[in-house]
């Protein structure tokens, strides 16, 4: 399936990268809502079609739209489009103003039908300059037109097949309409939330625009701490902007070392704010927010991290060759095992080699030591440490039970993960401590 509308900022280049890591997440699983709090056209949401999803949009005549297409309406706004394209082939200026100055009308919107209205939107964007979304300080669509031979203005086959999915009793997509925090706030344990607020630019054309439209680095902030806030949930998050130094900056320096967010950013051409035509090469950045990449990094093989703590210090940046050294495949498991550092307090927030690591990263034994001691003064390794030396065997229940008790909204996916963890870990305790 295809948006409906054209969106500046819509994610269609870079749609296969941000596809990677939503896989990633969902790691095979069936039962996670995937939440899109800013979803403009929605090119990822309709490129995955997930079967349950909350999806937001602050925009309210976008979002009228969507629930117009959901609803058994959708055959009338059908009609209504193709009446408009009818009357926009006979006179393509004349009848484009016309529709734009609806809502000059002092009894807008309340004169007209939320078809009418979703109408209207979807046509203006099909036909006004690039699709752009743009109201003047009363609130009022002040796009030109745009130059266009013949515009599809109603998609039938699309806006049919978009009915179906919404409307699929097998599927539960909630369609809200507010700021993207409440929207946040209901991800659970397991969720994967998708994430793309408007740009953040540094100092060309675009920042006043964008300042006008109300994201600002303090929206930025805020959003950082609603996205931590989330992923303490068990929450999995994905941030895709343009690489500037201040997000990421913000993302990547988490003085606490709370939240781990793995970022890789790589070159594009995006087009600009308020022109879509020019197009300007530049940099988008990806930050990947994993919720149990501490306290509980899902990286059994205390080898692989010892590996990691000796390697060259370029490694950490460099995940191709971080994941050669590891000999995994996925941008997830790289990023585990680099959160297992962060755990062992290895590597700082900005990935350098913190003093600790420093100190003893060119001896093995020291190293092994050093990791032996954290994990034999950590509760929730000591305890079934103890166990095992009486018993030789690590009790997995007893784990799964410690690891519930201590959090409540736990999955039992991610239990079993985190218990499997331990497990290894208490193992690797033993051998250590029967060798030396
Ligand atoms: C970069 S666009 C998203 C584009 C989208 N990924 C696509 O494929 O079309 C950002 C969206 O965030 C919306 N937005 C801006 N501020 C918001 C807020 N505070 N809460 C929710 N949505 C907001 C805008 O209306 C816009 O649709």
């Amino acid at each position: 399936m295809r948006p409906f509308v054209k969106w500046a900022g819509g994610k269609r280049q870079i749609l296969k990268r941000i596809n990677e890591f939503i896989e990633d997440s969902i790691d095979n699983r069936k039962n996670y809502t995937y939440i899109e709090p800013f979803l403009g056209g929605g090119a990822v949401f309709f490129d995955k079609c997930p079967s349950q999803a909350i999806i937001n949009d602050l925009n309210e005549d976008l979002i009228n739209a969507y629930r117009v297409i959901k609803s058994n309406q959708y055959l009338e706004l059908i009609q209504q489009l193709e009446m408009h394209a009818q009357a926009y082939k006979e006179d393509p200026d004349g009848y484009f103003y016309d529709v734009r100055a609806w809502d000059r009308d002092p009894l807008w919107p309340r004169n007209h039908t939320n078809v009418e209205r979703a109408a209207r939107m979807i046509f203006l964007n099909k036909t006004c300059y690039n699709g752009l979304y743009r109201v003047n300080s009363k609130g009022q669509f002040n796009t030109p037109i745009g130059r266009y031979r013949n515009p599809t203005i109603c998609d039938k086959a699309n806006l049919e097949e978009l009915h179906k999915y919404f409307s699929d009793p097998n599927n539960k997509i909630m369609i809200m309409n507010g700021s993207y925090e409440y929207a946040i706030e209901k991800a659970e344990d397991g969720d994967v939330i998708y994430i793309d607020p408007p740009y953040d630019y540094e100092d060309d054309d675009g920042f006043t625009k964008y300042q006008m439209a109300g994201f600002t680095f303090e929206d930025f902030k805020k959003l950082k701490e609603i996205c931590d806030k989330a992923i303490n949930r068990g929450a999995i998050v994905i941030i895709s902007n343009n690489a500037t130094k201040k997000i990421i900056d913000l993302f990547e320096q988490d003085p606490q070392y709370k939240i781990f967010y793995d970022m890789s950013s790589f070159n594009t051409l995006r087009s600009i704010n308020c022109n879509g035509a020019e197009r300007k090469s530049g940099k988008e950045v990806i930050f990947w927010g994993l919720p149990n990449s501490i306290p509980f990094p899902q990286a059994n093989d205390m080898n692989k991290i010892i590996k990691l703590v000796m390697a060259d210090e370029s490694i950490l940046m460099d995940k191709e060759k971080a994941s050669e050294i590891l000999g995994v495949t996925t941008p997830r498991q790289v990023a585990y095992y680099l959160s297992a550092l962060m755990f062992f307090k290895y590597l700082t927030h900005n990935k350098k080699f913190s003093e600790r690591a420093l100190k003893i990263k060119d001896d093995e034994s020291k190293i092994k030591a050093d990791i032996f001691e954290q994990l034999f003064k950590n509760k929730i390794f000591y305890v079934p440490y103890r166990k095992f030396l009486s018993t030789r065997k690590v009790i997995v229940e007893d784990i799964k039970l410690q690891i519930r008790n201590s959090n409540k909204k736990l999955s039992e996916s991610t239990i079993d993960r985190r218990a499997s963890t331990i497990r290894s870990w208490v193992e690797w305790m033993y051998e250590f401590e029967r060798y030396n």
